[in-house]
């Protein structure tokens, strides 16, 4: 066999089945806030992949200002369902933090972080569009909405 091709012919891992409408690529557009900064609207792109035969979900996302097309925050990481039926979600942000969340909503852990306490991220699907709300406590202020998007599949 040619070790060199990747096996494309392998189908999903039976987990990533359930998950497998993530697949590809989402865009849209967000606000964000937070009780400490002025709000701001955002352009954003996600792009979910898995390797045939991998249980687990590569993901990358970046932003951008809506209204000059300027680069903003950017993060990438993996989504990993376990055995239990939960998804762990392991995220390095370009910030520097890295964050990892128990079944996709409330973080396990914060690292490398200087003000960032907690993080949640709750993901819903409306009407075949991917909505997320994120919400973080920082070492001043309690758990408070910091960004929310609405994004299309592509
Ligand atoms: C501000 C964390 C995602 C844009 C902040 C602050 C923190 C933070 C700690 C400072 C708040 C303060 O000073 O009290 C995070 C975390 C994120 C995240 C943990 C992901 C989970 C994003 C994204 C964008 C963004 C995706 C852009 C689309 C901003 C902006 C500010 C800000 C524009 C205000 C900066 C300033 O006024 O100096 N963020 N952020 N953040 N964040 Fe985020």
């Amino acid at each position: 066999m040619d070790s060199v091709t990747p096996p494309s012919a392998v189908a999903l891992h039976p987990v990533i089945v359930p998950l497998s409408y993530l697949l590809g690529t989402w865009r849209g557009q967000g606000e964000g806030g937070y009780p400490t900064i002025n709000s701001f609207a955002y352009g954003e792109e996600l792009h979910f992949s898995s390797n045939p035969g991998k249980p687990v979900i590569a993901y990358t996302q970046k932003t951008w200002k809506l209204n000059s097309g300027e680069p903003m925050h950017a993060e990438s990481g993996y989504w990993r369902p376990k055995p239990d039926g939960t998804i762990e979600v392991v995220i390095a942000q370009s910030t520097g933090l890295v964050e990892v969340q128990v079944n996709y909503i409330l973080s396990q852990l914060v690292g490398n972080a200087s003000k960032v306490k907690e993080i949640t991220r709750v993901f819903e699907l409306v009407d075949g569009d991917l909505s997320y709300v994120v919400q973080m406590a920082t070492n001043l202020t309690g758990i408070q909405p910091h960004l929310k998007a609405l994004l299309k599949k592509l």
